[in-house]
């Protein structure tokens, strides 16, 4: 028995006993074209996460359902069923990983994770996680670097053997103190650990400032490493997609902001794309567009067209796309009544495609 078959029992015997079908771990164990053992075409990798939604509101919140979300079966099989190839899920790790060294992630909650994975593998999407609001590292990020690295070596082990169709995001939107130079520095550090169990995983990285396409040009990657993915996330203008929004302050004031795809509307977005485009072509690196949406107390044609507009602005210059997000106030889908949000979803999919 070589190695890496002594490996994959372990890892096939250890899923069975969390409770995965053997039907549901052969699929994670060879859902893809491209086995774990190269480095893969990052380019066709990005493809396999062209169209994907964010299930926002569900495992990023201290506690899982207190932003009204629980992950459930049936979302990732209705995703899946319209067409879309990925799913981005985000995590806060660190509400769940002790304070000191050496730093554990609660047993439980890595299972809650990796169930959420396996569903999405084993219904043949490809699947995104991240470090989500790890507030206390933009807050104070000397004082949590050590642990930040801690945790991407506890998760980087633990999914060391699944498919090169899971990918890992380094981080949600780097902001207030963790400043360029200081994000720079620790996703060097993110990716130097990442790669010692995961030479040939899919890192997903996006800039500073909320990911914000303009901080790409400060945007720091090892050279060497070509197997990565850029990241940034779009929600202008912010006072249509963010209006009535309880933590953007002034936002009330935004209301009854439309978006018409006036020429001026179009146009600025068709700017600020461009702008991404030609920085994705200068740096060899593909984008990802990981969040865009609007929020529920806009109007709906409004948000169907940017929506639309957005969606296909971002397929024209080859950019993959989450939209943001499954089933909460940005939500393309009604938890309550297992109905998609027509408009949103044809924006996102249009019925022909
Ligand atoms: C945040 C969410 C927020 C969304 C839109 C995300 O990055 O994590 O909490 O709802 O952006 O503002």
């Amino acid at each position: 028995m070589t190695r890496r078959t002594g490996l994959s029992i372990v890892v096939l015997m250890m899923l069975i006993l969390t409770g995965c079908s053997k039907q549901a771990v052969d699929t994670i164990m060879s859902s893809t074209d491209d086995p774990l053992n190269d480095v893969p075409d990052v380019n066709k990798q990005n493809r396999k996460i062209s169209r994907g939604i964010n299930l926002g509101n569900a495992l990023e919140a201290p506690i899982e359902g207190e932003w009204g979300v629980i992950l459930k079966e049936d979302y990732f099989r209705v995703i899946k069923e319209k067409g879309f190839n990925s799913v981005r899920i985000p995590i806060k790790w660190s509400a769940h990983t002790t304070d000191k060294p050496p730093y554990v992630i609660d047993s439980l909650f890595f299972q809650r994770i990796d169930w959420a994975v396996n569903q999405a593998l084993s219904k043949g999407l490809s699947v995104i996680i991240n470090l989500q609001h790890y507030d206390e590292l933009m807050q104070d990020p000397v004082k949590h670097k050590e642990r930040f690295l801690a945790i991407w070596d506890l998760i980087s082990e633990h999914y060391q053997n699944y498919s090169a169709d899971l990918f890992f995001e380094v981080l949600n939107e780097p902001n207030n103190q963790l400043t360029s130079s200081l994000w720079n520095e620790y996703l060097d550090e993110a990716i130097s650990v990442i790669r010692k169990k995961n030479p040939f995983r899919t890192i997903i990285a996006g800039p500073a400032s909320w990911n914000s396409m303009d901080y790409l040009n400060s945007l720091y990657l090892p050279t060497k490493d070509k197997n990565i993915i850029v990241t940034y996330h779009y929600y202008n203008p912010m006072q249509f997609t963010h209006q009535g929004t309880a933590w953007v302050t002034g936002s009330e004031d935004w209301l009854g902001n439309t978006w018409l795809g006036t020429y001026e509307q179009m146009n600025s977005i068709i700017q600020d794309f461009d702008k991404t485009l030609l920085w994705s072509k200068l740096s060899g690196r593909p984008i990802y567009m990981g969040e865009f949406g609007t929020y529920y107390r806009a109007d709906m044609g409004s948000r169907a067209k940017w929506t639309s507009f957005i969606a296909r602005q971002a397929e024209q210059r080859g950019f993959s796309w989450a939209y943001w997000e499954f089933c909460a106030g940005f939500g393309v889908y009604d938890p309550v009544k297992n109905e998609w949000i027509e408009p949103l979803l044809n924006a996102l999919i249009p019925p022909a495609s």
